[in-house]
């Protein structure tokens, strides 16, 4: 089996030579070098994409536990271990929050061999941990308004809260409000993602997305529709592609129309959360929608949604009689709570976690994560035996991405892209 490789962190001429000796002919693990501790170490660590910095412990090291945290953070796959003359309680807990995963005295230096492979070990469970086998959750209506935002944003912070990794996709590029419900300054888009970038690295596409508290990450839509025209259907099956691995759950809101963009979201996604309200036209319009959608043969992925509800004429009995499909959850008319939660831009599963609305999302949110730990269990027990196979393996650093250009106005394509156009310049020069 391939052998891990270490580089070892040190300046010291004999400790570097007492290293040496004891990895020389060891089992499981290849010394591959020697580093200083200087400004160019983390480049260093890149160069030798190393499975295991061994960091050694001098006197009056007083960064060492920063290197440690710099080189978690950085270098995802890279387990940290250190070698330390003397180890003392507070140092252990300094070092467990660097992200140190063993800890070696110099007096137990037989055992050395052993813990450099524990720590891969430990570092490959995190490494798989991260990404997986993510469901694609859309949320789509036939009708507009009926809360597809409300339920996507609350849906995708619980399933954040729930500790998976999640992110929320918002292509409605025309008037997208989810960072608004998030009170998020949305910075960066899916415009200027697809201005700078003609094929994305996960990279490229984190370095876009916006963060919320609650772990969310959030691709946003265009600041104003004259962009939409830059996000085309290829760019939302490269999105869904792309992020794919990395992610346990991505959410996507969309609008409520039969674009190339929606039906290419919709066929990447594994469920399509088919929102409706309790009355007649909103009844109407999801027929039509489950027509359309099981002539795409993407009947298998619905689940109804109620929102909203309320007593009416229009009853539950209705929705499953006339749409022949049982509706899945019923999330309550909770006009206060949304009104408030939007204002102060606190999702209601945070701000109102004990409200019927989001003690219902929740449930909608929980029932995702256990169908996805299924899955998890019977994959992790695959993912096991073929990472067994295939040896130890190391993901690249995350690069930084810099400062995006400004955006251009696209050239209108469409005669609706060149009202749009037309109608800005008008307001412009007015
Ligand atoms: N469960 C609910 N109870 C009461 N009001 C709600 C509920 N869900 C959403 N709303 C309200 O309904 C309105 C529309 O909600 P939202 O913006 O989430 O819908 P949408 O389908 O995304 O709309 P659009 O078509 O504009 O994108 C908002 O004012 C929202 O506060
Ligand atoms: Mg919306």
């Amino acid at each position: 089996m391939a052998k891990y490789k270490v580089l070892a962190v040190v300046n010291n001429e004999e400790k570097r030579l007492m290293i040496r000796q004891r990895l020389s002919r060891a089992e499981g693990v290849a010394l591959v070098g020697f580093a200083h501790v200087d400004a160019d170490i983390m480049t260093r660590i890149k160069g030798y994409a190393p499975h295991i910095v061994l960091l050694v412990q001098e006197q009056g090291d007083a960064g060492l536990m920063e290197l440690a945290q710099r080189i978690y953070q950085g270098f995802p796959g890279c387990a940290i271990a250190l070698l330390t003359p003397t180890l003392d309680l507070e140092m252990l807990r300094s070092a467990m929050q660097s992200g140190v995963r063993q800890i070696i005295t110099e007096d137990n230096m037989a055992t050395l061999n052993d813990a450099l492979v524990q720590a891969a070990l430990f570092e490959q469970g995190r490494n798989n941990e991260v990404g997986g086998d993510p469901r694609v959750i859309a949320m789509y209506s036939g009708k507009g308004g009926v809360g597809r935002t409300t339920l996507a944003v609350n849906l995708a912070v619980a399933l954040s809260l729930g500790g998976r990794r999640t992110a929320l996709i918002d292509l409605n590029l025309n008037f997208g409000d989810a960072p608004l419900l998030l009170n998020i300054n949305a910075k960066d888009t899916l415009a200027e993602l697809t201005q700078e970038k003609t094929a994305f690295l996960i990279e490229d596409i984190k370095g876009f997305s916006m963060q919320h508290s609650s772990g969310l990450s959030i691709l946003c839509a265009p600041s104003s529709p004259e962009f939409a025209e830059y996000i085309s259907a290829r760019h939302v099956e490269m999105l869904v592609n792309t992020m794919r691995p990395y992610y346990d759950f991505i959410v996507l809101d969309l609008p409520n129309d039969l674009s190339e963009n929606t039906l290419t979201a919709l066929e990447s996604a594994d469920d399509i959360f088919l929102c409706a309200r309790k009355d007649i036209s909103s009844l109407r319009s999801t027929k039509i929608l489950m027509g359309i959608l099981g002539t795409l043969q993407l009947q298998d992925k619905i689940k109804l949604i109620i929102n909203a509800d309320r007593p009416g004429i229009v009853t539950q009995k209705d929705f499953d009689r006339i749409l022949q499909m049982p509706v899945a959850y019923v999330v309550p008319e909770a006009a206060k709570t949304v009104q408030i939660s939007q204002e102060r831009g606190v999702p209601a599963v945070i701000g109102f976690p004990r409200s019927d609305l989001a003690v219902e999302i929740s449930k909608m949110a929980r029932d995702q994560m256990n169908r996805s730990s299924k899955r998890d269990m019977q994959a992790a027990g695959e993912a096991t035996l073929a990472a067994a196979k295939a040896g130890p393996a190391i993901k690249p650093a995350r690069p930084v991405r810099p400062a995006h250009k400004p955006l251009k106005t696209p050239k209108p394509k469409t005669a609706r892209g060149a009202s749009l156009f037309k109608s800005r310049k008008r307001g412009g020069s007015a």
